[in-house]
């Protein structure tokens, strides 16, 4: 365990990204699918606007930076490249495995401010967030955007 989470080898930085990015992917899908039950026919209340422009927002960016990118330059890249040219590792090694762990704390960060709503995916503190949606739905309240961002302003 500590092994992995200490290496500079090229090979296992390249399956770190691969599990990772996969994750993200799943996280992603997840969003697509979200947007897709909102969009299954005319006038859905699945989202409400507010939330379907967070998920929109966050799964636009999770395919493209948290999974297509790293998952081609960062698990393929990594793994292959040393190997089809015969180096021995990256030239970088430990900078090579920082950037694999500033990407994923970036990942988590980005997650983390989807369901707390401070802001990362295009909206504003106070705004309707996730959190409080999954909240509404645990209580079987499917509540109007616009009248929960009067609550939660109120409260704060
Ligand atoms: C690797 C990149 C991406 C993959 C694999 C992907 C995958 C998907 C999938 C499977 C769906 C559901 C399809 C459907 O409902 O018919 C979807 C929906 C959607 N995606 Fe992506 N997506 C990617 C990138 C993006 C980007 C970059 C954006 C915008 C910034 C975006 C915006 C949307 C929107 C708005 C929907 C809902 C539209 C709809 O369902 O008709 N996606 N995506």
């Amino acid at each position: 365990m500590l092994g992995w989470l200490t290496t500079t080898d090229h090979k296992r930085i390249g399956l770190l990204y691969f599990w990772a990015t996969l994750v993200f992917f799943g996280a992603g899908g997840v969003e697509a699918l979200l947007l897709r039950t909102q969009l299954a026919r005319a006038n859905e209340h699945v989202l409400g606007p507010n939330m379907y422009d967070q998920l929109f927002t966050t799964h636009g960016l999770t395919m493209i930076f948290w999974f297509i990118i790293p998952m081609t330059t960062g698990a393929f890249g990594n793994y292959l490249i040393p190997l089809m040219i015969g180096a021995r590792d990256m030239a970088f090694p430990r900078l090579n495995a920082l950037s694999f762990w500033v990407f994923l704390a970036s990942g988590i960060f980005v997650y983390v401010g989807l369901f707390l709503g401070f802001g990362l995916a295009g909206f504003e503190p106070g705004d309707y967030t996730l959190v409080l949606h999954i909240a509404d739905e645990v209580r079987g309240e499917s509540r109007e955007v616009n009248e929960a961002f009067t609550i939660v302003s109120a409260q704060g």
